[in-house]
């Protein structure tokens, strides 16, 4: 048996995710010629459908909801490795079934006994799931592999996610355990530890001396949609900060891992996140803000008196050596005038003193028209890198002019550029973690953001489509400071 040779076993079939995402995923990963040849798919759900019906309905979903160019022949060729397989996950006892189901294919001709299950579900089913799969000895090992895919939320706060891993962790090990969070799988957010590492004119500058502050934005053009029902008892500190901004956070700001080992960028992101400096009631007050779109209420699924909040912005410090002292500044929201992502680092100024204390000091005056350097990480919806430099304007007299340096990686690859989870799925089938949340990475940030103070934190309302509650510009201006990602939405504005 070869080692990659796997079935995907996925709970929630007809769902959004197995529709939207890890269908189309597979598809490219096919077309790519990136599967392992006897690659197979069991897709669980509720629903009576045929085999027919199933791989319609996937197909139907990819053309609707995604812009891949649909490859006729790889489709084919994937939608004859997909079968449906219907169940009820909450009766233990239809677990045997599965079992058996499972066998019958695996002792079949093309069949391996690798599984990977994908828990494409929402969390309160996770226990029910992995307990039915560990009772009835779907997990037994005899020289194969199992592995586990989960999807966020993961708990609620820290008590709520140290309950569900002592679960999981009954019948998987820490290393069978995936626990996605797609941000870590876009193009962008894995180039920053190319950016910082392979290139030695960053990361000497990348500290409290050279930079002034960094920035971490992700914007939303669409509300909250058909996922009211989650997202109204979650809210976006929950959504979004909790994962997707600390887990670039801390890829921005760790120290350098030892190598470029799942363990080690996972230790390196460890130790940053346990450095961060957590909330007290005063700082919940003055340095965090959430707001709530004008609108967000009469969304269907949304409370009417909902006090759940869509957008989030907040100031935070790290507590080590490196960082002492940098704001880092972190917002996301939805139903704002684009989608976008971006992490912003912004240097000092050349007249600013960066010689550590008790050196002289050398400054330079800033000329006319000299502006601090900015370097922008572009996450999406372009892919790319812009660093702003100051130069000489081409004259007899001393003028100085910005000169905007263009990286645009989307541009060169256009179509079919690889997304978050083709990247992430063939991880798993290579037992690849270093793009996975460690528990220990999932707890630090859980405990960061059960220290803000709930109660402190104003909610203010925002125009939908506008630039964000004015508390949260209020937030930097305070500090003579602004989000540069503002700046970069109305520069790239059409006119
Ligand atoms: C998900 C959140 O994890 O990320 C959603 O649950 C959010 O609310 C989405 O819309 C954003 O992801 P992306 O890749 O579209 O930026």
């Amino acid at each position: 048996m070869n080692e990659l040779s796997c079935t995907m076993i996925i709970f929630g079939a007809t769902g959004d995710l197995t529709r939207r995402k890890l269908i189309p995923a597979l598809h490219q990963l096919q077309y790519g010629g990136h599967l392992p040849e006897d690659f197979q798919v069991v897709a669980i759900g509720r629903r009576e459908i045929t085999q027919e019906e199933y791989r319609e309905d996937l197909f139907h979903a990819m053309v609707a909801y995604t812009r891949i160019l649909i490859d006729e022949d790889s489709w084919e060729t994937l939608a004859r490795r997909i079968t449906y397989y219907k169940m009820d996950l909450t009766k233990t006892e239809e677990y045997r079934g599965l079992q058996t189901f499972l066998k019958e294919r695996q002792h079949g001709e093309n069949f391996s006994c690798n599984q990977l299950f994908y828990l494409a579900m929402a969390p309160e089913f996770f226990t029910v799931i992995v307990d039915g799969l560990k009772d009835t000895g779907i997990l037994e090992e005899t020289g194969n592999w199992n592995r586990l895919v989960l999807e966020k939320p993961f708990g609620k706060d820290l008590a709520s996610a140290k309950v569900l891993n002592e679960n999981i962790q009954r019948a998987f090990r820490e290393e069978q355990i995936f626990r996605i969070d797609h941000y870590l799988g876009k193009e962008m957010i894995q180039n920053i530890t190319m950016l910082r590492f392979q290139n030695t004119i960053f990361e000497p500058l990348w500290n409290s001396r050279y930079i002034d502050n960094i920035q971490i934005s992700v914007s939303e053009l669409d509300g909250v949609g058909s996922r009211a029902p989650y997202y109204d008892q979650t809210g976006a500190l929950r959504d979004m900060v909790q994962n997707h901004l600390l887990q670039t956070l801390a890829i921005t700001a760790m120290d350098p891992p030892k190598t470029m080992e799942a363990d080690q960028i996972r230790d390196a992101k460890v130790k940053l996140l346990s450095e961060l400096i957590l909330f007290t009631e005063e700082t919940s007050k003055t340095n965090v803000v959430f707001g709530q779109y004008e609108s967000y209420k009469n969304e269907i699924g949304v409370q009417e008196n909902s006090v759940t909040e869509t957008f989030v912005a907040l100031k935070l410090f790290i507590d080590n050596a490196r960082w002492r002292g940098v704001p880092f500044y972190l917002t996301t929201g939805k139903k704002l005038p684009e989608k976008s992502a971006q992490v912003t680092v912004e240097f000092k100024a050349p007249n600013q003193c960066v010689q550590p204390e008790g050196e002289p000091c050398q400054v330079f005056d800033m000329q006319p028209g000299s502006q601090v350097n900015i370097l922008e990480i572009k996450i999406q919806p372009k892919e790319g890198i812009s660093l702003r430099l100051n130069t000489k304007k081409p004259s007899v007299i001393s003028e100085t002019v910005v000169a905007e340096m263009e990286y645009c990686q989307s541009c060169q690859n256009n179509f079919n550029t690889p997304d978050a989870y083709e990247k992430l799925l063939l991880d798993v089938i290579h037992g690849d973690s270093t793009r996975f949340t460690r528990w220990d990475e999932l707890a630090l940030t859980w405990y960061f953001i059960d220290s803000i103070h709930l109660d402190q934190v104003p909610l203010c309302e925002y125009e939908d489509l506008g630039r964000g509650p004015w508390e949260a510009h209020e937030l930097l201006e305070r500090d003579q400071r602004k989000w540069w990602h503002v700046e970069t939405h109305k520069k790239e504005a059409p006119n």
